[in-house]
């Protein structure tokens, strides 16, 4: 069980790929509209990220992964494949962009509504955002991985949501995903301790009604169970001496 202390001169290649990863998702924006195919977001990315940032989209063929990034529309909680199904108007998607540059990943992801959303949808993609900055706020050396997790949980399920726990954030780095296992529940103190140096994304699934999810016979494909709304927002995050650096940080958020 190790976690790796990344050198600055690979930090300096993880900003570079995260800054990445984060201008894919403000490039594609202004194309989630109702009408529009996950198949079409897809290739408009695929083609971004190779001709105009001369860089890999990671999940092209990654333990046989199709395509090259992930649509989760509605009650999907996430790896939901790109296809010719148009969204339509209030429906909630969120994409994931993961790219290579450099040999280092950048991974992240973010909620899109697609015109206008209910505020029920809206109500659960703002909470689950709240989610993942509150456990990234969490992140200093010293703190341990329950503390994220604890953060994230007790504000969802203080706003009666429930947690995936099937999935989890992950060290990143030169591979996809590095230890840890950084997961989105738990307790105070428990777990791994960060250190400064160490790479993790932080990557919240949220769900309206219950936590159980199952895959569909894609293989890829995880849904809520009991098909209620699911939302997940996504950093790749760097442990500072001081605190952390978020590492896909888009304008929007500065
Ligand atoms: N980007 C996802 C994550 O946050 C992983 C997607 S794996 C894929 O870890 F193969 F579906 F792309
Ligand atoms: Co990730
Ligand atoms: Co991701």
């Amino acid at each position: 069980m190790s976690i790796t202390i990344k050198t600055d001169a690979e930090i300096k290649k993880m900003r570079i790929a995260g800054k990445l990863a984060a201008e894919v998702l403000e490039f594609i924006a202004p194309y989630v509209v109702p009408g529009v195919t996950t198949n079409k977001l897809n290739q408009l990315c695929h083609d971004y990220i190779i001709d105009v940032q001369n860089a890999i989209p990671a999940p092209l063929n990654y333990h046989n992964f199709p395509k090259s990034i992930c649509t989760s529309v509605n009650y999907t909680i996430c790896h939901g494949i790109p296809n010719e199904k148009k969204l339509k108007k209030g429906d909630i998607i969120n994409i994931d962009i993961t790219v290579i540059k450099d040999e280092y990943h950048g991974d992240t992801s973010k909620m899109f509504y697609v015109g206008e959303v209910t505020p029920y949808a809206k109500r659960l993609c703002v909470i689950t955002q709240e989610c993942l900055m509150l456990g990234i706020e969490q992140v200093k050396p010293g703190c341990t991985l329950g503390d994220i997790g604890y953060a994230i949980q007790k504000h969802a399920e203080s706003n009666r949501y429930s947690v995936v726990q099937e999935f989890c954030g992950h060290g990143i780095g030169k591979k996809f995903h590095e230890e840890p296992q950084v997961l989105h529940y738990g307790k105070p103190g428990e777990g791994a301790t960060l250190k400064a140096g160490m790479i993790i994304t932080i990557e919240p699934m949220i769900n309206i009604g219950k936590r159980h999810m199952k895959v569909l016979k894609d293989g890829w494909t995880a849904i809520t169970k009991d098909r209620s709304l699911s939302a997940q927002w996504e950093h790749t995050i760097l442990v500072t001496p001081t605190g952390y650096e978020v590492l896909t940080l888009r304008q929007e958020e500065i």
